[in-house]
């Protein structure tokens, strides 16, 4: 039976400011009603419609070809889900490029259309202006550094980032020039532990690890990922809660044989009708 007790209010960004030096920040991806609604009643902090949709929902190789309306789409149904939680939309790769212009007119569309409190987007130096000009629109923005998928092809793949001692100070950079832009949390993604923690030292906004260490000031996790559900890619970073992939698949066999073998639906899940109403249809019309 699941727990049916309401939140308290949802989390805004400077709620979240604050966290700096308290609690745990708890985050995590969604893409439906029904994920997002059992995270609310989990107490999860944050909600991500992330762009990971692409893999994990839609079954593609990467983000890239997600689109600002597959994000609408879902972040729609994880607000439903989720009235009570802030939810963050990620700004898909394209949709934040090209200008301030395009960048604010695309997050005002994730706010206004979807529902969402927040968006996302990848960067850290090349995109600090961008987020100034998002936040200056009234619209609070996270932070993504360390592996930002979107472009995971120029920086060699799916890959740790920052093992040298260059990327490394890369990457600090890329969190403070974010965090001084306005950015009300940064998601830190694959970088060594120690990285995370100096990034986490060094920067008066909350980080969010994935595959960053255990120093950051919250984590987050890919909700199929933590769920069992995402079988073709296991990240280092992520051990699965549960095993799902198995239970449903389980629960689909035995729905088969059942159904081969004529024991479903049963008399109970079934409409009976009155038997004279039965006698008459049979008899002659
Ligand atoms: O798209 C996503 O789910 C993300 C997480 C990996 C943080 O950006």
């Amino acid at each position: 039976m699941t727990d049916q007790r309401p939140r308290p209010n949802k989390l805004h960004a400077p709620d979240l400011r604050v966290r700096k030096d308290g609690d745990k920040i708890v985050m995590l991806s969604a893409y439906d009603y029904h994920i997002a609604r059992l995270a609310e009643l989990a107490g999860v902090d944050l909600l991500l419609v992330g762009d990971s949709l692409g893999m994990v929902v839609l079954g593609g190789n990467g983000t890239t070809a997600v689109t600002l309306d597959e994000i609408l789409h879902h972040t729609r149904a994880v607000v439903c889900g989720a009235p009570n939680t802030h939810v963050i939309a990620d700004l898909p790769f394209g949709s934040y490029q090209v200008s301030d212009a395009q960048a604010i007119e695309n997050s005002v569309r994730l706010l206004k259309e979807g529902g969402a409190d927040s968006v996302k987007l990848e960067g850290g130096r090349v995109v600090a202006d961008r987020v100034r000009a998002i936040v200056a629109a009234g619209i609070p923005v996270a932070g993504h550094i360390g592996l930002t998928p979107q472009s995971a092809g120029s920086q060699g793949g799916w890959k740790v980032q920052g093992r040298d001692v260059e990327s490394a100070r890369g990457i600090l950079a890329d969190a403070e020039a974010i965090a001084e832009a306005g950015v009300f949390c940064i998601v830190i993604e694959a970088v060594p532990t120690e990285l995370g923690a100096l990034i986490t030292e060094r920067v008066a906004v909350p980080t969010i690890g994935i595959g960053a260490g255990p120093s950051c000031d919250g984590q987050v996790l890919v909700s199929p990922d933590l769920l069992g559900l995402e079988t073709r890619l296991t990240p280092k970073f992520t051990d699965p809660y549960v095993d799902l992939a198995t239970i449903i698949q389980d629960a689909f066999t035995a729905f088969g044989t059942d159904v081969r073998q004529g024991h479903f639906p049963t008399a109970d899940l079934s409409h009976a009708m009155d038997p004279e109403i039965v006698a008459k249809l049979r008899g002659p019309s």
